[in-house]
């Protein structure tokens, strides 16, 4: 249904310096209001890039996939808390202590800061691996007990999920291409007119974007994709 349930576009910003992730950004927003913040630029310049964000008005999602012993991501989780990131995510296969832990000191962190509660999401199988759709639904499965608010899943598995866990359950869908576009690495993409079909809440785009020669333009072209 037009309109109904449209997923909101998260930018990716790959990028390997402040000054390149200031400029996409200043390029896309408020067009684009979602950006990520990945482990490459995160390491490059570390919460600058997130304090940059939030200053503008932008939401972050802050994709550092967290996989440690509990104490650890539970400790990471509270820095993203503290760092204002509107979504982060740890590796479900982490382990539903783990996940328990993280989820717990991000939300005591927030609550602590008067701050919203940030999305947490856990990832299910990353996109440029192959699955099957059962091993996804069993661990959107555990990311749901373990009191996740969501997962990262390819969109060859969103719309099973949403019917099994319920339609309150995050979907953030990566590797997604516009019709004809190359996949990079992504295996299992798709577009964002069926990312829309299949109830994600959220699509993140990367290379498309940022490496195209009008990086607002391409933007434009997915945004308009999802308003069809
Ligand atoms: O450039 P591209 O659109 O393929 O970028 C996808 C982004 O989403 C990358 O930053 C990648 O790290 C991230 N991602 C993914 N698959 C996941 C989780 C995150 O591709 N399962």
């Amino acid at each position: 249904m037009a309109g109904k349930n449209k997923p909101k576009l998260v930018v990716a910003l790959d990028v390997d310096t402040l000054a390149a992730a200031k400029k996409i950004a200043n390029a896309l927003y408020p067009r684009v209001r979602w950006f990520k913040v990945g482990s490459q630029l995160f390491t490059a310049c570390g919460p600058e890039i997130i304090r940059f964000l939030k200053a503008k008005g932008a939401k972050v999602f802050l994709d550092l996939k967290f996989h440690d012993i509990p104490n650890t991501a539970a400790n990471a989780a509270r820095q993203a808390a503290r760092l204002r990131a509107d979504m982060f995510n740890a590796h479900i296969s982490g382990g539903e202590e783990m996940l328990k832990a993280a989820v717990e000191a991000a939300r005591q962190e927030a609550k602590a800061r008067r701050s919203a509660a940030p999305i947490i999401l856990g990832v299910t199988v990353l996109t440029s691996q192959k699955t099957t759709l059962n091993s996804v639904l069993a661990l959107s499965g555990l990311a749901k007990r373990s009191g996740l608010d969501g997962v990262v899943a390819s969109v060859n598995e969103a719309g099973a999920i949403k019917r099994r866990l319920g339609r309150d359950f995050v979907v953030l869908c990566p590797g997604i291409r516009l019709e004809g576009a190359p996949s990079d690495d992504q295996k299992r993409r798709a577009t964002p007119e069926e990312a829309k079909k299949q109830g994600a809440d959220f699509i993140v785009v990367g290379r498309p974007v940022i490496k195209a020669k009008d990086p607002r333009k391409e933007a434009g072209l997915i945004i308009d994709a999802l308003n069809k």
